[in-house]
């Protein structure tokens, strides 16, 4: 899709557009390798996300490297009226991270060092543009673990994962990042620095300001450092890859897991067979883990500090579970390649069902005991449309996967191509369906582009009001992040 895609929204005309001076003050406070021009297609990949489905059209990314530069830019900014949108990794899934119009890019990939480690209280702190992958591997060298992984993790960003709240694959052991993060340092629109990156494990000091900006996917103010408390590095890690026939099963066994692993189990995810079979398709060469297919699946990994302990709970478990017959079949890692290779399984979900053109992605908070039924009730009415199946019909699958321990589930719609008559089924049917349940129409993934607008679906009117007049209070230029969020 292109702007022109987009009918409902128009270029605000307060905003100014980028003249040869804007350019020459760029130049004159930032270096050559910090600033890219659209020159053809050259922007393409900082203009697009990586579903296809959003493509902005700026003409200019800035990549500053330091706080003061991205203070400097942003005082210009809000002084000249010229819109902006924060950039990590550009691996958002709700078009938050690219240009709806012309807005100036500020990438953080370059604000890109660690800057401090503390291995006693575990504070971790560094810049916005650490990529995941680097903070992991840093803090492994250092006996330590950054407490969020994400299938994206060779590629996002520690300050956009911040900025977006992401949860990721272990929340339900280590807890969501407004627990987590100790501090940030955060450039406002104005150009002021605002920072408590130094904080303390406890600081009841007023407000804490910090968690506005934990979620607020850059329409308040520009992360650029983060301090998080990472968790010791555990010496046992285990998992199993589980077939079973129902949803309502996948429920059981996840009440007995918290009740006979409870202190090591570190992540329970569950996979339709939908998202199976597109990975199967796109893990083409890689041998499927179980005998059969089965209707659902569930990973389940274990973190302690010993092994041997750790394992025979673990097998203890699966035993009974399969003496009750609450599962079907089990594969449990045998070694550390085999622990890496289960989570291959969960990992290629999304990527698989991108891999056929794009995809429609919703992300869902709900009771569990309804969690599974948007996904039934979604794929029922896009097969009644007669639109799934081989080409040239435009939908390949419709899946639902996601964080059991969490209550979030993950809809993915694989797609040949993007059409408004799958839309106008996928839309308003999926809010309208998640309000009447109670649900919330973002659990991780943030409201972006793709759901400005929805909010009241999940959040009361006083609410979306009080959200309002954050984002005037801090942006009163709106130059941030625009056309999005609230
Ligand atoms: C996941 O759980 O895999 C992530 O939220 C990413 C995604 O769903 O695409
Ligand atoms: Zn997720």
């Amino acid at each position: 899709l292109t702007a022109e895609a987009y009918p409902k929204v128009h270029r605000n005309p307060d905003y100014k557009v980028l003249n040869d001076e804007d350019l020459k003050f760029f130049h004159s406070i930032l270096d050559d390798d910090e600033i890219i021009e659209a020159n053809g297609d050259d922007l393409v990949t900082y203009n697009q996300d990586w579903m296809n489905k959003y493509r902005g059209q700026s003409n200019l990314v800035l990549l500053p490297k330091s706080t003061e530069k991205v203070s400097k830019i942003m005082k210009y900014c809000n002084e000249h009226k010229l819109a902006v949108v924060p950039q990590g990794g550009n691996t958002d899934l709700v078009g938050a991270s690219v240009p709806v119009f012309d807005e100036i890019i500020l990438s953080l990939r370059q604000m890109n060092k660690v800057r401090e480690f503390d291995p006693v209280s575990g504070a971790f702190k560094c810049d916005a543009g650490v990529v995941m992958r680097d903070a992991h591997q840093f803090l492994s060298d250092n006996d330590h673990i950054f407490p969020l992984d994400l299938p994206s993790r060779n590629a996002c960003q520690v300050g956009g994962v911040v900025s977006t709240n992401a949860g990721g694959l272990n929340l339900l052991r280590y807890g969501s990042l407004h627990g987590n993060v100790l501090g940030l340092e955060v450039v406002l629109p104005n150009g002021e620095i605002i920072s408590n990156i130094d904080a303390l494990r406890k600081d009841n000091t007023g407000y804490d300001l910090k968690q506005l900006f934990i979620g607020a996917e850059g329409t308040i103010g520009v992360i650029t450092g983060v301090s998080i408390l990472a968790a010791p590095k555990p010496k046992a890690l285990n998992n199993t890859f589980i077939g079973l026939e129902s949803f309502d099963i996948v429920q059981d066994l996840f009440v007995k897991a918290k009740k006979e692993l409870s202190e090591i189990l570190s992540a329970f995810e569950f996979m339709d067979n939908g998202s199976i079979k597109c990975t199967i398709e796109y893990l083409k060469d890689e041998p499927f883990l179980l005998k059969k297919q089965h209707p659902f699946y569930v990973l389940i990994e274990t973190s302690g500090s010993n092994q041997q302990h750790d394992q025979e709970k673990l097998s203890a478990f699966i035993k009974s579970a399969l003496e009750e017959k609450l599962i079907s079949e089990s594969h449990m890692a045998a070694d550390i390649d085999e622990y890496n290779k289960i989570w291959t399984w969960r990992k290629s979900v999304p990527p698989a069902c991108n891999s056929y053109g794009g995809m429609y992605k919703y992300d869902m908070s709900l009771k569990l005991k309804d969690l599974y039924s948007v996904s039934d009730a979604v794929t029922k009415r896009l097969n009644a449309a007669g639109l799934i199946g081989d080409a040239p019909k435009p939908i390949v699958a419709s899946v639902g996967y996601g964080h059991v321990g969490d209550g979030n589930i993950h809809l993915n719609i694989a797609v040949r191509e993007f059409t408004k008559q799958i839309e106008d089924l996928l839309e308003p049917f999926v809010y309208e369906y998640i309000q009447s349940k109670k649900g919330s129409i973002s659990a991780e993934h943030g409201i972006g582009f793709h759901k400005h607008g929805h909010l009241h679906y999940s959040r009361s009117e006083i609410e979306i009001r009080f959200m309002k007049e954050i984002k005037k209070h801090y942006d009163p230029n709106a130059i941030l992040n625009p056309y999005k969020y609230v």
